[in-house]
C-alpha cells in the first residue's frame, strides 16, 4: 500500500482517472459547441469555453473522489448555489443531461458506472431548474 491519498475504489479511479475525466469534459463541451440540439445551452455560456473545461474537469475530479484541488480553490462552493441565478428551465437541464450522457457513453468506461453517473447528473441538473 502506498501513501497515496486517492483510494483505488473511487468512481474517479474506476472511470479511468484524470485523463478520462478530461476527455469526458472535452467531449461534453465539444458536443455542446457543435450540436444544434444544445444551441440554447451553448448560448448561456461564454464564447470561450476554456475556463469552463478546466473548472468542470476540476470539479468532477474532486466530486468523483480524486484530487480535491478545485474544492480547495473554491472553499464552500455549492454547485446548486452557483447555478441559482441562471435561467434554467427543464428543457435546458435536459440538454445538459443529454450532452453529458453522450459524453459519458463515449468514454466507454464501466457501463454500470456510466449509467449511475448519467442518472445522478440527471437528478443534479433537474434540481438546478429555477423556472
Ligand atoms: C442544469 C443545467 C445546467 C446549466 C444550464 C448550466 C449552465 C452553466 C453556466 C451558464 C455556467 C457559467 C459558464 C460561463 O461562465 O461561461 C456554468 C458553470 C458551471 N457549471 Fe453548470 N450548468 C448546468 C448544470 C451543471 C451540473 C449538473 C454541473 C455539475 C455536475 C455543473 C457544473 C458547473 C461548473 C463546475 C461550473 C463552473 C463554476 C465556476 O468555475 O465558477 N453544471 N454552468
Amino acid at each position: 500500500m502506498t501513501s497515496s491519498t486517492v483510494s483505488a475504489d473511487t468512481p474517479f479511479e474506476v472511470l479511468g482517472g484524470g485523463p478520462v475525466v478530461r476527455r469526458l469534459v472535452d467531449a461534453f463541451y465539444d458536443l455542446m459547441d457543435a450540436d444544434p440540439a444544445y444551441a440554447r445551452l451553448r448560448a448561456l455560456h461564454a464564447p470561450d469555453l476554456t475556463a469552463m473545461r478546466d473548472s468542470l474537469t476540476g470539479f468532477l475530479t474532486g466530486w468523483l473522489g480524486g484530487p480535491r484541488d478545485w474544492f480547495a480553490a473554491h472553499p464552500g462552493a455549492c454547485m446548486m448555489s452557483l447555478h441559482r441565478a441562471m435561467p434554467i428551465d427543464a428543457a435546458l437541464a435536459a440538454q445538459w443531461t443529454s450532452a453529458m450522457g453522450r459524453a459519458l457513453a463515449a468514454t466507454e468506461a464501466d457501463p454500470e458506472l456510466v449509467e449511475a453517473l448519467g442518472e445522478t447528473f440527471g437528478r443534479m441538473a433537474g434540481g438546478m431548474t429555477t423556472r
